[in-house]
């Protein structure tokens, strides 16, 4: 049945990472310079929902495609090739053994991708993107990949969507060897480990952001003096006390370690030369306004944490609502000057995990 459509959908969510990855040690194979954790944020509507299909009655002379939100997207670039040929080479594989399977392989691919919320915004929109996108296009191949082995392709696409392939917390290791076989992500805790932790998004801009996150960390690994210690010692430090803060649920050190290390991630990007700015004065007003909110509580409530791009994610615990949210909303939901009301308009309710 030449004109037969194989066709697979699925979603993804995206994942804010509470240790960062900033950094390439291979830029072609996408491997990082240090490991990095994430919380996945799997009830959210912050995600990418793709459809992958291929046919043999697709004009060869087309190639594959992506339509991205409605527009035709370019696949021609080294990293969605990468994960092309991976997906490729193992539905190959399988085929080459049993010689009943269709030969979905050789076939074009059409990817239809929606993402519900800004696109490159630091929203982490790659995260969940390639991680659909691999996933939609294993689950066509009806590859038997477990999420681990599916990271290691995605990570090829977005090094951060490595991470959405799971659920709860998150740890993509960073390997050491040079083919990138061992740079993948496995999960540290599911996220009915901590029922109560929520995530709130404070959407303060949808712009595209000025500086992508692969020239941004190219300027950081060529340039930034403090970089070189925050990968020596900053991050080892970072992922090692996280890792104990989720397995014992202690709230004020997760918040610390995520404030701390979002902290160390924008400073290595203002050490670069030219410095690289990702927040803005309302990241900087959220910042000063989750202080304030645990100094009132007398306790670590509230933990901020800021992406290659000015939005806030806001981590808190679901009995902390009230002083976290009703504070937030206040402090910059007031529509007192201009920017004060952008924010409120961002300001979505809180998220389960
Ligand atoms: O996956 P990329 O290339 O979009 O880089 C993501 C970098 C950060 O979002 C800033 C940090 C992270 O670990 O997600």
């Amino acid at each position: 049945m030449a004109d037969k459509v194989y066709r697979a959908s699925t979603t993804a969510p995206v994942n804010i990472a509470v240790v960062k990855y900033w950094g390439k040690r291979d830029p072609k194979l996408n491997l990082p310079t240090n490991s990095s954790l994430s919380v996945t944020l799997s009830q959210s509507d912050l995600r990418t929902l793709t459809t992958a299909s291929c046919s043999a009655s697709y004009p060869a002379s087309e190639g594959d495609s992506l339509l991205l939100n409605g527009e035709q997207s370019d696949v021609s670039g080294a990293r969605t090739q990468a994960c092309f040929r991976e997906l490729r080479a193992r539905r190959a594989a399988l085929e080459a053994a049993d010689s009943s399977l269709p030969k979905l392989s050789t076939m074009p691919l059409r990817l239809v991708s929606e993402n519900n919320f800004p696109t490159a915004a630091g929203l982490a929109s790659s995260a969940a993107g390639f991680a659909a996108l691999v996933r939609a296009i294993a689950n066509l191949y009806e590859l038997p990949a477990s999420p681990s082995e599916l990271s290691l392709i995605a990570r090829q696409g977005s090094g951060s969507a490595c991470r959405s392939l799971f659920g709860g917390y998150v740890a993509w290791r960073m390997g050491d060897a040079a083919d990138g076989s061992d740079s993948m992500a496995d999960q540290v805790a599911e996220a009915s480990h901590w029922p109560e932790m929520r995530a709130l998004v404070l959407v303060v801009s949808a712009a595209k952001k000025g500086v992508s996150s692969t020239s941004g960390m190219q300027q950081t690994v060529a340039t930034s003096g403090l970089f070189q210690e925050r990968i020596a010692k900053v991050v080892p430090q970072n992922m090692a006390a996280m890792e104990k803060a989720i397995q014992e649920r202690d709230f004020a050190s997760f918040a610390e370690v995520t404030m701390r290390d979002s902290n160390s991630f924008h400073a290595t990007c203002a050490d670069t030369y030219p410095p690289i700015f990702y927040m803005n004065d309302v990241s900087r007003a959220a910042i000063r306004a989750v202080e304030q909110i645990n100094a009132a509580a007398g306790r670590t409530v509230a933990a901020y944490t800021f992406d290659a791009g000015p939005n806030a994610v806001i981590y808190y615990l679901e009995r902390d609502t009230e002083p976290v949210v009703g504070t937030l909303y206040h402090v910059l939901g007031g529509d007192v000057d201009g920017w004060k009301s952008d924010v409120i308009k961002g300001l979505k309710p809180s998220i389960s995990l």
